[in-house]
C-alpha cells in the first residue's frame, strides 16, 4: 500500500471543517483590517530564501526542500511566505502606487524538520504583511490584530512574547558584547552553542539545552543596548499595547529563527500544546525590500500555523457550529420526482440540502439525515404530494409540522435565522 510520506498529512473532512472555520474567520478579519489577498507560487528560486532567511539559520542550512529542475536551476519549496511577498512586491513595483500596502496569504509551507505533534514537513500558514509604514503604531496595530484574530477564532488566552532585535546600527555592537560574555563560559556551553556563539551569537539565547540555561539567564539583554531610535520605537509599541489593554511579556531570549528581522520581534504561544506551542510569530523587517532591489521600504508582518491552531481548538473542545443543513426524504416514485425538482430549487435559493439516492424506507432515510447532521428533514410522501403539502421535522427536538409546499422556502428561511445568527461572521 502506498502511504502519504513522512511529515505530510491528509486533512480529512471531519478536521477540514475546523480548518475552513479558522480560514474563513481569519480572512474576514484580515480584510476588515484592510489586507488584500496575494496568491503566491509554492516553488521559488533557492537564492530568494537563502538571501532573505539567512545562510546560517536552521531553515536554510538544514530544513529546505531544494532540488534542481530539468535545466539545473536550484529551486526550493517555500519554507515560509514573507520572502515571496517581498519578491512579488518588488517584481511588480507595487511600491510605486500607494503610500502603503497590506497583503495576506495562506497556504502550505515546507520544512524538513523532525515530525512530531504540532510539527510537520508540510504545514500551513496564514500570514499578513504591511509595507511602507515605519511607525510604532503599525506594530501595535498588527499585534492587536493578532489578539482580535485569536479571540474571534476562539483562543482568547494566548501569550504574546515581545522583544526587539535592534537594527544594523545597534545589533552588531550588541552581538560583540554578547560574544564577549559567552566567551567567558565557552567550555560550559553545549556544542551547538559553542559554534553559534561565533557565527550567530543571538541564536544562543533561545537554546533549550540545560547546560546553557544559567549562562543565558545572566546574559546582557539587547533591550539594554538598543540605539536611541530603536529604544524609542520599542517604548512606543509597549505604550500603545498597554493603552489598548493588550497583555504582553518581554522575552529577552526571543530572537526568531529567520535573519531578516529588525526591531520588533514577537511570538504567540498557546499553553497546552506541548513543545510546539508557538502558534504564530512575526516582526519588522525594514531592510528586506531594499535588499531585494526595491526602494527603502519598512515592513512588518506575522504568520500563524494552522495545524497548531486547529490542535489548540480541538484540545479545548471547540467545535465550530455546523452550517445549517436539510435532508429531503421522499417516498414513492412520484414524490421522488417532485423532490428531485424541489432539491434544485432550494439549492438555487442558497439552502444546503441533500436527498437520498435510493427510494428506501422513511426509517432508513431519517437515519441518513441524522448521519449527515441535518437540522431539519423534509418529508414528502404520496399523501403530502396529493395535498400539495410537505412535513418539516426538527431533528434536534423531534417535533414536526406540515406546511404548504409553495411556502417551504420562506418557512425554512425563518427556521434558519437562529442558526445563521450563531455564525454571524459568515
Ligand atoms: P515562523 O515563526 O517560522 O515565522 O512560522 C510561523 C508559524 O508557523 C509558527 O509560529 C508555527 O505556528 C508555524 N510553523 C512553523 N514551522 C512549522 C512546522 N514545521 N509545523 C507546523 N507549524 C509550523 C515565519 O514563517 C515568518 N514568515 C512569519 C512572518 C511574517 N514574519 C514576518 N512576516
Amino acid at each position: 500500500m502506498i502511504k502519504a510520506i513522512r511529515g505530510f498529512k491528509d486533512i480529512l473532512p471531519s478536521e477540514a471543517c475546523i480548518w475552513q472555520y479558522v480560514e474563513t474567520i481569519s480572512q474576514k478579519i484580515l480584510r476588515d483590517y484592510g489586507f488584500s489577498e496575494l496568491r503566491l507560487p509554492i516553488i521559488e528560486d533557492t537564492s530568494l530564501f537563502v538571501r532573505s532567511i539567512g545562510q546560517d539559520t536552521d531553515i536554510v542550512s538544514k530544513e529546505m526542500y531544494t532540488f534542481p529542475d530539468r535545466k539545473n536551476h536550484s529551486l526550493t519549496l517555500r519554507p515560509e511566505g514573507t520572502a515571496s511577498v517581498v519578491r512579488a512586491f518588488v517584481e511588480h513595483k507595487m511600491y510605486a502606487r500607494d503610500q502603503y500596502k497590506k497583503f495576506y496569504y495562506l497556504g502550505p509551507m515546507f520544512r524538513y524538520e523532525r515530525p512530531q505533534a504540532g510539527r510537520s514537513r508540510q504545514f500551513h500558514q496564514i500570514g499578513a504583511e504591511i509595507f511602507g509604514l515605519a511607525e510604532a503604531s503599525v506594530d501595535a496595530e498588527l499585534l492587536i490584530l493578532v489578539y482580535d484574530l485569536f479571540s474571534k477564532i476562539g483562543l482568547p488566552s494566548i501569550t504574546l512574547s515581545l522583544n526587539s532585535v535592534g537594527c544594523p546600527a545597534c545589533r552588531p555592537p550588541y552581538k560583540k558584547i554578547l560574544q564577549e560574555y559567552l566567551q567567558k563560559d565557552h567550555a560550559t556551553l553545549c556544542l551547538d552553542c559553542q559554534q553559534r556563539s561565533e557565527k550567530n551569537p543571538l541564536r544562543v539565547l533561545d537554546c533549550k539545552n540545560d547546560d546553557c540555561q544559567d549562562i543565558i539567564s545572566r546574559a546582557p539583554t539587547i533591550l539594554e543596548h538598543l540605539c536611541p531610535t530603536c529604544q524609542h520605537h520599542q517604548q512606543e509599541v509597549e505604550r500603545l499595547l498597554k493603552l489598548s489593554n493588550a497583555p504582553y511579556q518581554i522575552n529577552h531570549r526571543l530572537v526568531r529563527g529567520l535573519d531578516y528581522y529588525t526591531r520588533t520581534a514577537f511570538e504567540v504561544t498557546f499553553a497546552g500544546l506541548g513543545a510546539q506551542n508557538a502558534i504564530a510569530g512575526g516582526g519588522r523587517y525594514d531592510n528586506l525590500v531594499e535588499e531585494f532591489g526595491g526602494p527603502p521600504t519598512p515592513a512588518i508582518g506575522f504568520a500563524l500555523g494552522l495545524e497548531r491552531v486547529v490542535l489548540a481548538l480541538q484540545g479545548q473542545g471547540t467545535i465550530p457550529p455546523p452550517s445549517p443543513s436539510i435532508f429531503l426524504a421522499a417516498l414513492g416514485e412520484k414524490a421522488r420526482e417532485k423532490a428531485f425538482l424541489l432539491l434544485r430549487s432550494l439549492r438555487q435559493k442558497g439552502f444546503c440540502i441533500q436527498m437520498s439516492y435510493q427510494d428506501s424506507s422513511l426509517k432508513s432515510q431519517l437515519k441518513q439525515a441524522n448521519q449527515q447532521g441535518a437540522q431539519f428533514t423534509l418529508i414528502l410522501g404520496e399523501n403530502e404530494l396529493n395535498n400539495q403539502r410537505i412535513i418539516i421535522k426538527d431533528m434536534e427536538h423531534a417535533s414536526q409540522e406540515e406546511v404548504a409546499l409553495e411556502d417551504i422556502s420562506e418557512v425554512l428561511k425563518n427556521k434558519f435565522l437562529p442558526f445563521l445568527a450563531k455564525r454571524e461572521i459568515f
